[in-house]
């Protein structure tokens, strides 16, 4: 979850710890270091907290001038030390933070190549496939550049080789990594400032896609085709740390591009990427199968989570959901039966709306699981059982990052529903936890969007109305993408379930209005495509959110299209928040607006 890497003048691995703990705050339940002792590597692991780390390294000190560092949080594997990074053969030690999603892939073809697997882990496939090209002759440098092509997924890589003192190699794909600069010429390599706020405050950001060759007093930067490129230096403020914006101009921007990290971190926490399952981090607070059904309640974004997280329900654990707005439930009196669940979402566990919602249920004695951001907040300290998102903390107004670690975490709890209930298969968990496993990374492509989307945006940013459109998971997509562009652009704008159209709103169609239809390839497409003719027979601008299949099927001009990668149905909605996020964001930036501030609009909102 946390990486770092030192190439000092003097013993680094104190150092590496230090950093490590500046990283504690997202979480980890191993932690370990490597360094070059005499040119060889040698490795430090512990389970458990830093201090263990700490205290293995006092009974057996390493010496070396240079190391990598890594905190872990489980995901493909048992968090014991066996599994703790830095992972390593006897070329290289490897730190990574993310998800490796054809790690299974490769490590059949490097074991029959004769390599021997030592973790469950996908880190160690990186090692060894990097292993591989230096014993073909290749230098770790070149090793790298042939092995990165080789990655699925979105990740951060740290790496040290043996016999190489002054060598330390990082990449960046979907998951934030940084470089730092020392005064006596050490350079640094860290998750984010906040690591290396104690030893510089003079620091690069790796775009994604980058990797970086580190040699003291020496940083060369390349691109995702291997070519050398210029990144700039910035002063960091040293007290900036979690909230800093990066380099990023609003915090808005910074928390969409955070989303293939906080979002692999939350489905790290819900599943077992090894036993391809999900793996609720706690005990479900009733009988699942006695379980009647769900009452859903929270206010605006989180709201429309919850209206996505009603299609998993219902699908994968047939249960009925009943959904409202908090504001409207907590005052409707609703009878709620015998042996109910009640799920409230809320990214600051503070709306004091879906709080009182809360309370209501409990007097209707109904059992309460909180999805909430922050876990020491009052709905998660009310509710039975509080099921995190781990999206780390939102600064800007607009709730991005939450809203997709919300749905990641709704989508975890209806498989582990439908699988107690014993109405969803083990092969049918198999095949939705592997499309989760390839969301982050479908996250991470997506961001390659955003030139195309914030081109669009010049165009939405000069009308006064847009209507989004979806059906099935989109709908309550399209009413989220309607709220964001409101929220922070104030142009009035509409989200419609695509079948209704027809029955009213069609009538604002004219030649002005933007239209945005949001149909990725699944079961409703050939649906959402009639009602996108429709719109189209009668002059509407329409600007297609779709794949190359859905634009394909749409058979009829466009204003304008993006065209996202092809992925299975089930769990789009999450993929499909992005461009829908950064429409909204460049759209309010190019007229502008005040994007982390919008007018009028808190936070927070703890008064009814
Ligand atoms: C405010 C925020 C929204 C958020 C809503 C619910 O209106 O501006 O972005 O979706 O509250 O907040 P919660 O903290 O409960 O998710």
């Amino acid at each position: 979850c946390g990486i770092v890497g030192i190439i000092g003048q003097g013993p680094v691995a104190s150092s590496l710890v230090d950093a490590l703990k500046r990283l504690e705050y997202r979480g980890y339940d191993s932690a370990g270091v490597a360094t070059l002792e005499n040119g060889h590597l040698e490795r430090r692991r512990a389970e458990g907290k830093l201090r263990n780390l700490d205290a293995l390294l006092q009974q057996k000190p390493l010496r070396g001038r240079i190391g990598i560092g890594h905190t872990r949080w489980a995901t493909h594997g048992r968090p014991t030390e066996n599994n703790a990074h830095p992972h390593a053969t006897n070329k290289l030690a490897v730190v990574h933070n993310g998800i490796i999603e054809n790690f299974r892939e490769l490590r059949a073809e490097l074991v029959a190549q004769g390599h021997e697997f030592v973790t469950q882990t996908d880190t160690e496939a990186v090692a060894h496939l990097v292993t591989e090209q230096i014993n073909q002759g290749l230098s770790p440098v070149d090793a790298v550049a042939a092995s990165l092509p080789r990655l699925k997924g979105a990740f951060a890589l740290g790496m040290l080789f043996d016999g190489e003192e002054d060598l330390l190699i990082g990449a960046r794909r979907g998951a934030p990594l940084a470089v730092g600069y020392g005064e006596g010429g050490e350079m640094y390599l860290g998750s984010d400032a906040l690591a290396l706020a104690a030893f510089t405050d003079t620091i690069t950001y790796l775009e994604d896609g980058d990797w970086v060759i580190l040699r003291r007093g020496f940083a060369e930067f390349r691109d995702e085709s291997n070519r050398v490129v210029q990144r700039a230096k910035l002063k960091t403020q040293a007290s900036a740390f979690v909230v800093d914006k990066g380099n990023y101009k609003h915090f808005m921007a910074k928390e969409i591009h955070e989303q293939p990290e906080v979002v692999a971190r939350t489905l790290a926490h819900y599943i077992d990427f090894a036993n391809n399952c999900v793996r609720l981090p706690f005990e479900l607070p009733f009988d699942p199968k006695a379980l009647t059904g769900i009452t859903l309640t929270a206010c605006g974004t989180a709201y429309y989570a919850g209206l996505v997280g009603k299609y998993w329900f219902e699908r994968f654990a047939r249960l009925r959901v009943e959904i409202d707005v908090a504001s409207e439930f907590r005052y409707r009196e609703a009878p709620m039966p015998e042996n109910g669940l009640m799920l409230v979402v809320s990214q600051s566990g503070e709306t004091a709306d879906t709080l009182a919602s809360l309370r209501y249920a409990k007097t209707q004695g109904q059992k309460i699981i909180g999805v909430v951001n922050v876990s020491t907040s009052t709905i998660a300290r009310e509710s039975d059982v509080a099921a995190p998102t781990l999206a780390g903390p939102e600064i800007g107004v607009a709730s991005t990052k939450a809203f997709t670690c919300q749905l990641t975490v709704l989508a975890s709890l209806a498989i582990a529903l439908g699988r107690a209930r014993g109405v969803l298969s083990a092969d049918e968990e198999k095949r939705l936890v592997n499309e989760l496993m390839v969301v982050p990374g479908l996250l991470a492509e997506s961001m390659k969007l955003e030139p195309k989307i914030e081109q669009l945006s010049h165009r939405l940013g000069k009308t006064t109305d847009v209507l989004y459109l979806g059906r099935g998971p989109s709908y309550p997509l399209a009413l989220e993408g309607a709220l964001k562009l409101k929220e922070i652009s104030y142009i009035h704008a509409e989200g419609y379930a695509a079948g209704e159209l027809k029955h009213g709103p069609i009538a604002l169609i004219d030649e002005q209005l933007p239209v945005i239809v949001i149909a990725p390839s699944d079961p409703v497409l050939e649906k959402t495509v009639s009602n996108l003719q429709e719109v189209s027979a009668r002059g509407g601008k329409i600007i297609l959110l779709g794949d190359a299949h859905s634009i394909a099927a749409a058979a009829t001009p466009l204003a304008g299209e993006i065209v996202m990668p092809a992925m299975a149905p089930d769990f789009s909605a999450i993929v499909y928040a992005a461009p829908i996020q950064m429409l909204a964001y460049h759209t309010a930036v190019f007229m502008g607006k005040d994007v982390d501030q919008p007018r009028n609009l808190a936070k927070s909102v703890t008064v009814e």
